[in-house]
């Protein structure tokens, strides 16, 4: 069975993490099927919003850690730059449906996202900074961007979780709803109802402001993510993570 699946109905694809066994931690291949499904969604007619989702209770644990320690991207060919890349440049409606946690980029590529819908018990993280890493995505300019400096300084120096709640108030959810994939799927419906052109119009004029310094961003963050992974704080939180699961 794919850790990717694929479904499309109506003009709506949704793309679903489905590793749950591993709280849907991201492996390479994992994001590679998220960036050919982007890609292929981008240039497809019949294609008018696409939403992420996640089969279990999570949305996802981030990076697989055991993928960080054994195969470190350092290259913009790595599975995740291409995603990333993907992210950042796909032309459509781009909505999510978050349950349970969602750990490093699992809230970073919510950025990105157009609408968000999330379950009244989800919980948002980005501890990368106790990983001996650095914020990826962009996530080092657009979250200080939508929530203010000192907020988004505080999240990412302690690793503090937050929840559905201040997702809200913050800007990063749009919505929170008991069955969050629901909720989106009929706002994702309701999207893709619109005249086409003009949803990649206003989609395209939305992001024109942020595009090209996110880019920068994201580029500057990926030389120094690909430094940290290597360093020994990193080394050293991988191993402390490996050994409480018993590895
Ligand atoms: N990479 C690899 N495996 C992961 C993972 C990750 N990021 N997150 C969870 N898993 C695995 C666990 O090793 C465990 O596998 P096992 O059953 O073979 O031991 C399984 O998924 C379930 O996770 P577990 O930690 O037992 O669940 P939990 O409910 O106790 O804790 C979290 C949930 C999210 C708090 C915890 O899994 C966690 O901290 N994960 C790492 C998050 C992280 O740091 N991600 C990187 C961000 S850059």
């Amino acid at each position: 069975m794919s850790e990717i699946l694929s479904h499309q109905d109506s003009g709506v694809l949704t793309l679903t993490f489905n590793r749950p066994e591993k709280m849907n931690a991201l492996t390479r291949s994992m994001y590679s099927g998220l960036a050919n499904g982007l890609n292929e969604a981008a240039g497809d007619f019949g294609v008018r919003a696409v939403i992420i989702s996640a089969e279990g209770d999570h949305f996802t644990a981030g990076n697989d850690i055991m993928d960080f320690m054994n195969n470190p991207p350092t290259s913009d060919d790595s599975e995740v730059a291409q995603f990333l890349a993907s992210l950042l440049n796909f032309p459509k409606p781009l909505l999510a449906a978050v349950k349970g946690n969602a750990v490093g980029v699992g809230t970073t590529m919510l950025l990105h996202c157009d609408v968000v819908v999330a379950g009244p018990t989800a919980k948002f993280s980005m501890p990368f900074a106790s990983l001996g890493l650095v914020p990826e995505a962009g996530s080092s300019y657009l979250f200080p961007q939508l929530v203010g400096y000192q907020r988004a300084a505080r999240i990412f120096m302690t690793g503090e979780s937050f929840s559905s709640e201040e997702a809200v108030e913050m800007g990063l959810v749009t919505a929170i709803d008991s069955d969050p994939l629901a909720h989106a799927m009929k706002v994702a419906q309701h999207i893709a109802e619109q005249p086409p052109q003009a949803i990649i119009n206003t989609k395209a004029l939305l992001k024109a402001r942020n595009h090209d310094s996110v880019a920068a961003v994201m580029k500057a963050e990926f030389e120094i993510f690909s430094m940290a992974l290597q360093s020994e704080e990193a080394m050293e939180a991988f191993m402390k993570f490996m050994s409480k699961k018993g590895k």
